[in-house]
């Protein structure tokens, strides 16, 4: 498993490029699978170990994909409509492979993506959402097997009961080729579920609503090839914002989008983050690091997806602070790293109690999960002497070309590949 090496103290001063959306890119991906005829061109594509394991279940099912430089071609017709546990288990995403398998060829045998270190990551809902669109879905043996009536599936109207971006999306794919009308209520409003919908509706689809709680998909008999732009990685953007205002550095993040971060600019801002954002570049850099109170929320609350980069930055900032995990019942493994760097952290059931401290120390951490990675390599960035994260694999699913990108701003990173 690679390591990363880091030196810690320089202040990060430079460009970065933001990449294509991790979590833009998989639902568009499996839209693939949608196709009768054509091709699905992805431009702005982020090359990660995420979609390259998207890519490798979709060319499982019969597919084609070319990927170059940033665009990725899919096209051609599944040949089966199985997706086995050893691909599934890798990337939980995979499971927005059922809905357009099971509307486009009226079946479809997923494996249960089984947990990962954050929560159990249950799809109950994907699966409630199939069942009312008129599937017959029976859990055998680890699988979620679904059956399509003869004459494919009906819309309907599906409230769901919790916010989720998953099921939201695997139900928006799947009516865009039922029979009639499909109401979506309590939907996710994420930006990648706006970018889904836009790229579904070039390629014929007839979806209105999307980025609100409530989506309304109108069935359409063929979806089409079409081109359509990966919106820029809000994640990946707030990472090296906050990896900016640590070491006290001035990162211009290029190809950036500041609607998408508008909870966490105010968030920086009342840490102390001068922010200067005009079109597609957002400027970053700190006076100083205050103790901000933040509970994550569904978008467009604060992001899930940044709690544990953000809970980095705390750790140093000049005083306490409260962080409060509202979505994931295991979100803090980060914690444990970061203490052993010299943080002050108290956790007590999806609370988090920091006391900001001058200064962290490198020392040798481990790697739990994507996000939780990147905020030990921010700390490790910002903290006096050197750093070896181990497990940087999770690193790969969701930051491209990281160690190019940080050490063009003067970080001192780098990977050891161990046997
Ligand atoms: C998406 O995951 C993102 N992944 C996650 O990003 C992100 O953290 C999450 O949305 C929340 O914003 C992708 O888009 C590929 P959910 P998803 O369904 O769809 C519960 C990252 O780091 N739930 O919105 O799996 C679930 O347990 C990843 O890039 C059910 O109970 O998240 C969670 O508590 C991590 N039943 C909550 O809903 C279901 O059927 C939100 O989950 C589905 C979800």
């Amino acid at each position: 498993m690679d390591s990363l090496i880091i030196q810690g103290g320089n202040p990060l001063r430079g460009k970065i490029k933001i990449s294509g959306a991790k979590n833009a890119a998989l639902p568009l991906m499996a839209c693939g699978l949608l196709l009768s005829k054509g091709s699905l061109e992805l431009t702005s594509f982020p090359k990660l170990a995420d979609t390259n394991s998207m890519a490798t279940l979709l060319i499982n099912l019969g597919l084609k994909i070319e990927i170059k430089n940033d665009n990725a071609l899919i096209f051609g017709r599944p040949n089966n409509f199985n997706a086995p546990y050893d691909l599934v288990n890798k990337m939980r995403a995979s499971i927005l492979v059922l809905g357009p398998l099971l509307t486009r060829f009226g079946s479809a045998r997923v494996s249960l993506p089984g947990g990962c270190s954050i929560g159990t990551r249950p799809v109950d809902l994907h699966i409630k959402a199939m069942k009312a669109l008129g599937a017959k879905v029976k859990i055998i043996k680890g699988y979620v097997e679904a059956q399509a009536p003869k004459e494919g599936l009906k819309g309907c109207i599906i409230n769901f009961p919790k916010v989720s971006v998953g099921a939201t999306e695997n139900t928006i794919m799947a009516a865009s080729l039922a029979k009639g009308e499909t109401i979506i209520t309590n939907a996710a409003k994420e930006p990648e579920i706006i970018n889904l919908a836009n790229c579904l509706n070039e390629m014929g689809a007839k979806i209105s609503g999307a980025g609100t709680n409530e989506i309304k998909i109108t069935g359409v008999k063929v979806l089409l090839g079409t081109k359509c732009k990966v919106i820029s990685d809000r994640i990946e953007t707030g990472s090296y914002a906050i990896a900016s205002l640590m070491t006290k550095g001035e990162l211009e993040l290029n190809n950036a989008e500041p609607l998408y971060l508008s909870e966490l600019n105010e968030t920086l801002l009342k840490s102390g983050a001068i922010i200067k954002t005009s079109q597609d570049k957002i400027f970053v850099s700190s006076k100083s690091i205050l103790p901000v109170n933040v509970e994550t929320g569904v978008y467009p609350g604060f992001p899930t997806d940044l709690q544990a980069q953000f809970m980095s930055l705390m750790c140093i900032a000049n005083g306490k602070s409260e962080i409060k995990e509202n979505i994931f019942e295991n979100r803090f493994m980060h914690v444990p790293e970061l203490i052993r760097m010299g943080a002050k952290i108290n956790v007590n059931g999806g609370i988090a109690k920091i006391k900001g401290v001058k200064k962290l120390n490198g020392a040798p951490i481990m790697a739990t999960d994507l996000r939780a990675s990147i905020s030990l390599v921010i700390a490790a960035l910002s903290a006096k002497g050197e750093s070896q994260i181990s497990n940087v694999f999770h690193l790969d699913r969701g930051y491209e070309d990281i160690e190019n990108k940080l050490s063009n701003c003067g970080a001192k990173i780098k990977r050891v590949f161990n046997k």
